[in-house]
């Protein structure tokens, strides 16, 4: 099979990652300015940096010292290729001694929200910014002079040279983190470095990306045929609708509808979805299948297991179903990839292929496909942009997060048809009266849970129940990684929970879950 060709290559402005959880949150930043960026390994020679024709590097914050055993350096060779060069915090510190200016090893700490004093307002990088602002420092060594060549063009009460430029050499660099939003012009001196010191055009915009996107996959996939996963979250779909409007007709999307399901999800992805995009669309009723293989289960990891299971039998099903439809070979696999699990996994250049899990949906042994995964430069906020960019319509862009295996883990005990109606009633209650009240945005998502195992005693009209409680979880997050309990306005909460109760048979009562992650999970399974 034949190597991808190498997907569109826009301007890029490198990262160089210093070990600092601040890489990332740079290339957002430059992102937000509109210019394309990636963050690549303090370890990567520099030849390697400079084949990938930046527009200019930016170096990230590091360890404290550079005079710390095992401190990352920089070949000089990075300061001399042309290339504009942009050094924060550690990255300045670096750029100044590799370059013969002094750092001293004063043990004056600035950590924090510190003013800082702008020498030049004209310069490059402070130009219309104010004569003090409020920057965010985090270090312990300082800068007492700048290299040969450079300027200062601010200071601090502790660090005399504060920020240095070369507009001959377009080498620049600031003590502090711009990239934090403590620093109050962090962003616009960001963008002078960009605009001003590297003479980029701003031109990393959506459309740009759709465009750019769109011939890669054309130069890809060729006169071939495609298939996508449709799981009807945000990625997917904004994926299979960008290789959508590449090659049109030679895309067939899969949909597994495995009956865990929330209320309208299935018809969201069957009329909406096809109605922005005009996709070939494939939907499998898989749902008694599943049920099936769900009976009598009630441990959560077994439920897993076979969600995952018989998902991936009834999508080898329906790939065989294409693969033998006449028509061009069916040679490439649509995946919704996002730059994050990109920079995670180590930053591979995406050309792999991967041998569809032939050993239980009865597909030929030789069946391999080629990855084509055009979200692999995007963060998620971006992939939403691309999204609408593409007329997806907002129920599906901006979706809250939602597990793979649904409603199944949102059960805790066996799985019925009848439990799921239930919860899935219950669920769109919560989410119609969440969404009336404003709250989608601040809420990164409220699991519904039904405790099927647990009944409890209420009353209603003139008679006793003996129904189950259903549990709201809602969270704040940033990754999910971590979260709090939301503190939602009472009101909502009553509304919600009185329309439960109301609407939904079976149900008598509505509880709060007030745990934090961690120790509890988003989910509870
Ligand atoms: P937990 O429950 O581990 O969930 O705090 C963290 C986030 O992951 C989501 N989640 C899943 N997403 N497949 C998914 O695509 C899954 O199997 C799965 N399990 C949990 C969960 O909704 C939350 O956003």
């Amino acid at each position: 099979m034949p190597s991808a060709p190498p997907a569109a290559a826009p301007d890029v402005v490198l990262v160089v990652d210093f070990g600092a959880q601040y890489a990332q949150l740079i290339a957002r930043r430059v992102r937000e300015a509109r210019v394309y960026s990636e963050v690549v390994p303090s370890t990567m020679p520099v030849a390697e940096m400079l084949a990938k024709n930046p527009k200019a590097i930016i170096l990230s914050g590091g360890p404290s010292s550079v005079y710390a055993d095992g401190a990352p350096s920089v070949d000089r060779a990075l300061f001399e290729a042309g290339v504009p060069v942009f050094g924060m915090c550690y990255g300045f510190q670096l750029m100044a001694t590799t370059l013969g200016g002094t750092v001293d090893n004063t043990g004056a700490r600035e950590y924090g929200r510190t003013p800082l004093a702008v020498s030049r307002p004209g310069s490059t990088l402070f130009e219309g910014t104010p004569a003090e602002q409020s920057v965010w420092m985090s270090h312990g060594d300082a800068c007492s002079a700048a290299p040969e060549g450079f300027t200062v063009t601010a200071s601090t009460d502790v660090v005399p040279v504060a920020a240095f430029e070369n507009d001959e050499k377009k080498l620049y660099g600031v003590q502090y983190h711009p990239e934090v939003m403590h620093s109050t012009h962090g962003q616009q001196v960001l963008e002078h470095f960009l605009y001003r010191g590297a003479g980029i055009e701003p031109t990393w915009t959506p459309g740009n990306i759709v465009e750019e996107q769109v011939a890669a996959i054309r130069a890809q996939v060729g006169d071939k045929r495609a298939i996508c996963g449709l799981s009807g979250g945000v990625d997917s779909a904004v994926a299979a609708a960008l290789v959508q409007k590449a090659i049109g007709s030679q895309l067939t999307c899969v949909y597994v509808d495995h009956g865990l399901m929330r209320k309208g999800e299935t018809e969201q992805v069957e009329k909406d979805f096809v109605a922005a995009t005009g996709a070939n669309l494939k939907v499998v009723d898989a749902s008694e299948r599943f049920l099936n293989a769900l009976a009598g289960v009630s441990d959560p990891e077994t439920k897993r297991k076979i969600i995952g299971r018989e998902f991936i039998r009834v999508f080898e099903q329906a790939q065989l179903e294409i693969l033998q439809e006449e028509g061009p070979e069916v040679a490439f696999l649509v995946q919704g990839t996002l730059y994050p699990d990109v920079v995670e996994s180590g930053g591979g250049e995406g050309t792999a292929n991967i041998k569809s899990h032939h050993n239980v949906g009865g597909l030929p042994d030789d069946i391999e496909f080629q990855l084509v995964e055009p979200l692999r430069q995007l963060f998620k906020d971006e992939v939403r942009l691309v999204g609408s960019e593409l007329g997806l319509p907002d129920v599906i862009v901006q979706r809250q997060p939602f597990p793979g295996p649904g409603l199944g883990i949102r059960i805790v005990g066996e799985i019925t048809k009848e439990r799921l109606d239930l919860l899935r009633e219950a669920d769109a209650i919560a989410r119609q009266e969440l969404t009336a009240a404003g709250l989608d945005a601040e809420i990164w998502q409220c699991p519904v849970v039904l405790l099927a195992d647990v009944r409890s005693v209420g009353v209603q009209g003139d008679g006793r129940t003996y129904g189950h409680p259903i549990v709201l979880r809602p969270v704040s997050s940033e990754d999910a990684m971590t979260a709090d309990w939301t503190r939602m306005p009472y009101d909502v909460l009553a509304k919600i929970s009185t329309r439960i109760t109301n609407e939904v048979a079976d149900v008598n009562r509505v509880v709060l879950d007030v745990t934090s992650k961690p120790p509890g999970t988003i989910e509870w399974e």
